[in-house]
C-alpha cells in the first residue's frame, strides 16, 4: 500500500469512524453532553481527566497531555504506526479502503483477508479440540499452563489423525488456499492432501495487528522434531515475526524494553510471571529485520537465551546482528543450562527480576565469554586474553565506554590502565588521551567530527546527574546546564526537569510518571534506569566541559555554513573567531583540570 494518497486515506478513515466508538471499545467512557470523560489509559489516575470531544473528533488528557484523533489513539494504545493503525481501523469497522490501493505493479494483497480468516478459523479449531483431548490439557497443566493462559495465547491441539483439520475446513475453504497458508500438504503422488500438524499442541503466531499468520506445534513426548513451524507463506515471514509481540506491544507504555527469549514456552512462562514484555524468535536466528521490528517498539533489548553452549553462540551472533540497529542491549545470564521457563519454575519471578537488573552489557558479555577460555592466573594466558580483549574494546564507538572497560580490565587483571589504553587506542594514544579524545590536539582549528552519539550519551549523563545530584551542583553549573542546547528529544526532557525543580525540592519518579507527558516520562525512566549504575563515576565537570566543547563546535560549524551565503561575512568571521577562542580557553581549562587530579 504505498502508491496511495495517504492524506486522503487518513481523512477517509477519520470520516468513517466515530472517536467515541473507537475509544469506548478500550475504556469506559462517560458521556456528558457533547463530550465524554474517562480515566486516562495513558497514565495512572483516580479522577478522570481524559476528555473525548465528539464534535471535534479529538481526545485530550489534561493529566498527561496525551492528545490526538482516532488514528493517533490507536497508534498509542495498540502501539502501531499510523499506516498500521489506519489498516487496523479499516479492518475493524469494515471500511473499504481498496480505492486507495495501488496499481497493478504492486503486489495484489486482496486475498490476504481470506488467508487470515482461514488461519483464525484453524486456531479456533485447534483450541476447541482441547475439550475433546484431555491428554493435551493435561500436558498444559503439567507445564503450569492454566486455562486463562491457554485463552490468552490461543493455544490448542492438533489431533493425531491425518485430516481432521482438512475435513473441518473443506466446506468453507479451498484446498489450494489451505495449502498456501501452510496448514495442509499434498502427498507425493499428488492424489491427496493431509494435515501438516498432527498430534501436537499448537501455538498460533499472531502479528501485532492481531492476525493469526502461522503456527508452531510441539510434540507432547520426546518424538522428533520437537517443534514444527508453519512454512513461510505470503502472510508469514519468520525473519519479520516475533512470537508474543501482539501481547508485549501493549505493555511498553511505561518502559520501552523488550525481553528476547528463544522459545514459545519461554515467552508464555515470562508473561505468566508478569514479564509481559517478552517475545521470541521462531526457532530461527535473529535477523536485522527482527532488530528493526524491535526498534519500532523498544529502546532497550534484553537478550535472554538458554545458557547452554548453543544459547551462548546465539547470543554472540545476535549481538553482532543487532549492533548498529539497537543502541541499548543487555544480556541475562541464567546459568545451570536453564532457559527462562526453567528458571522461573525453579526460582520464581523475583529472582528473575533481579537477573534483569543485573543484566550485563554486550561488551561485558563478550569479555566474559572470552575470559572463559583463559586461565588468568597464568601470565602467558593473561597476555593472550588481554590482546584479544583490547580488540573488543577498540571496536566500541563511544570513547566513554572504551574508558569504562579499560578501567574495569585494569582493576580486574591488575594491569596498568595506561598500558591497556595504549593497546586500545594504538596510534591515537598519547599520554594526555584520557577518556579517548585528544586534549593535546595540535591543530586547534580543525573541527573534530561531532558524533551525535557521544553528545547524546553525555547529555543523558548530565540529565541523570542533574536529577540525582541536584544538591551537589553549584548555581553556575545549574545555569550552564539549563542553557545548553541539547539534541531534540533531550531538550524537552531537560526543560521539564528544570521546571520541575523550580517547584520541587526532591525528585520523585512517581510524580513524573503521573504528571509528565507520556513521551517525557518514558524517556526519563529510560535514562534514569540505564545510567544509574554509572552515577558515581560521572565526572560532572568533564561531562559539562565536553558538552560545551561540542556545542561550540556545532556553533562554529553552523557559522561556517552561514559564511558561504551571508553578505555579512565580516561579522560572522568575528563571531567564529570568538567561538574559537572560547573553545581554546575551554580546552586549556580541561587540560588543567586533568593535571589537578
Ligand atoms: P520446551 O522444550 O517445551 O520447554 O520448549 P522450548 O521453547 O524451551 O524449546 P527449545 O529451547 O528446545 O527451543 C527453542 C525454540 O526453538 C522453540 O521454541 C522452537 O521455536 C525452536 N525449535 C526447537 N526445536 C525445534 C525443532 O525441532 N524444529 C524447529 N523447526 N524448531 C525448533
Ligand atoms: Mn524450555
Amino acid at each position: 500500500m504505498s502508491n496511495r494518497n495517504e492524506g486522503n486515506i487518513f481523512e477517509y478513515i477519520l470520516e468513517h469512524v466515530n472517536i467515541i466508538d473507537v475509544i469506548s471499545d478500550y475504556i469506559t467512557v462517560e458521556r456528558s453532553g457533547k463530550n465524554a470523560k474517562a480515566l486516562c489509559p495513558f497514565h495512572n489516575e483516580k479522577t478522570p481527566s481524559f476528555i473525548v470531544s465528539e464534535e471535534k473528533q479529538l481526545f485530550h488528557c489534561f493529566g498527561c497531555g496525551a492528545a490526538g484523533n482516532a488514528i493517533s489513539f490507536i497508534t498509542q494504545y495498540e502501539n502501531l504506526d499510523s499506516i498500521d493503525a489506519v489498516e487496523f481501523l479499516a479492518d475493524k469497522y469494515r471500511i473499504d479502503i481498496s480505492q486507495f490501493a495501488k496499481g497493478a505493479h504492486q503486489k495484489n494483497t486482496s486475498h490476504y483477508a481470506r488467508y487470515y480468516d482461514i488461519l483464525r478459523d484453524a486456531a479456533i479449531f485447534y483450541y476447541k479440540n482441547l475439550r475433546l483431548y484431555p491428554d493435551a490439557l493435561a500436558y498444559f497443566e503439567k507445564r503450569d499452563i492454566h486455562i486463562d493462559v491457554i485463552k490468552q495465547f490461543g493455544l490448542g491441539f492438533a489431533s493425531d489423525a491425518w485430516s481432521d483439520l482438512l475435513k473441518a475446513m473443506a466446506n468453507k475453504y479451498s484446498k489450494s488456499d489451505l495449502e498456501k497458508v501452510g496448514l495442509i500438504i499434498e502427498n507425493k503422488d499428488k492424489t491427496n492432501h493431509y494435515d501438516r500438524f498432527r498430534n501436537r499442541i499448537m501455538f498460533p503466531i499472531i502479528n501485532p495487528k492481531g492476525k493469526v499468520i502461522g503456527f508452531g506445534g510441539r510434540v507432547m513426548d520426546d518424538a522428533l522434531p520437537k517443534y514444527l513451524n508453519s512454512p513461510e507463506t505470503e502472510v508469514f515471514n519468520k525473519s519479520q515475526t516475533l512470537y508474543g509481540l501482539n501481547l508485549a506491544k501493549n505493555h511498553l507504555q511505561d518502559k520501552r524494553q523488550l525481553i528476547i527469549a528463544e522459545g514459545y514456552m519461554d515467552v508464555i512462562a515470562l508473561h505468566t510471571h508478569g514479564f509481559t514484555n517478552a517475545v521470541a524468535t521462531l526457532g530461527t536466528a535473529l535477523t536485522t529485520d527482527h532488530g528493526r521490528l524491535m526498534r519500532r517498539y523498544a529502546d532497550e533489548i534484553i537478550l535472554c537465551y538458554d545458557s547452554d553452549f548453543a544459547g551462548q553462540k546465539a547470543t554472540l551472533r545476535s549481538l553482532d546482528v543487532l549492533q548498529g540497529i539497537i543502541e541499548k542491549i543487555r544480556i541475562i545470564v541464567l546459568g545451570e543450562n536453564m532457559d527462562p521457563d526453567d528458571y522461573l519454575k525453579k526460582y520464581g519471578a523475583d529472582k528473575f527480576k533481579e537477573k534483569i537488573d543485573q543484566a550485563i552489557t554486550a561488551t561485558e558479555y563478550r569479555l566474559n565469554h572470552l575470559m572463559q577460555a583463559y586461565n588468568l592466573n597464568d601470565d602467558q594466558e593473561k597476555i593472550d586474553f588481554l590482546s584479544k580483549a583490547v580488540v573488543i574494546i577498540a571496536d566500541l564507538s563511544n570513547a566513554f565506554e572504551k574508558n569504562l572497560y579499560i578501567e574495569k580490565l585494569s582493576g580486574l587483571l591488575d594491569v596498568s590502565r595506561e598500558l591497556i589504553a595504549k593497546e586500545v587506542f594504538k596510534e591515537n594514544y598519547n599520554a594526555n588521551t584520557q577518556y579517548g579524545f585528544h586534549a593535546k590536539s595540535k591543530k586547534v582549528e580543525s573541527i573534530p567530527k561531532i558524533t551525535s552519539d557521544k553528545k547524546r550519551y553525555l547529555e543523558k549523563q548530565l540529565v541523570m546527574y542533574y536529577i540525582h545530584k541536584h544538591d551537589a551542583l553549584t548555581e553556575d553549573q545549574k545555569t550552564l546546564i539549563q542553557n545548553f542546547s541539547y539534541s531534540d528529544e533531550l531538550q524537552s526532557i531537560i526543560d521539564y526537569v528544570v521546571s520541575y525543580y523550580e517547584s520541587h525540592t526532591e525528585f520523585s519518579m512517581q510524580h513524573i510518571i503521573e504528571n509528565a507527558d507520556l513521551s517525557i516520562s518514558t524517556r526519563l525512566i529510560d535514562i534514569v534506569q540505564s545510567h544509574l549504575s554509572v552515577l558515581d563515576e560521572i565526572d560532572i565537570e568533564l561531562v559539562m566541559n565536553n558538552l560545551q566543547s561540542i556545542s561550540l563546535d556545532e556553533n562554529i560549524e553552523y557559522l561556517m555554513q552561514q559564511l558561504q551565503t551571508s553578505d555579512q561575512k565580516q561579522a560572522i568571521q568575528q563571531e567564529i573567531q570568538k567561538k574559537r577562542m572560547e573553545k581554546q580557553a575551554l580546552q586549556l581549562q580541561m587540560r588543567r583540570n586533568k593535571f589537578k587530579n
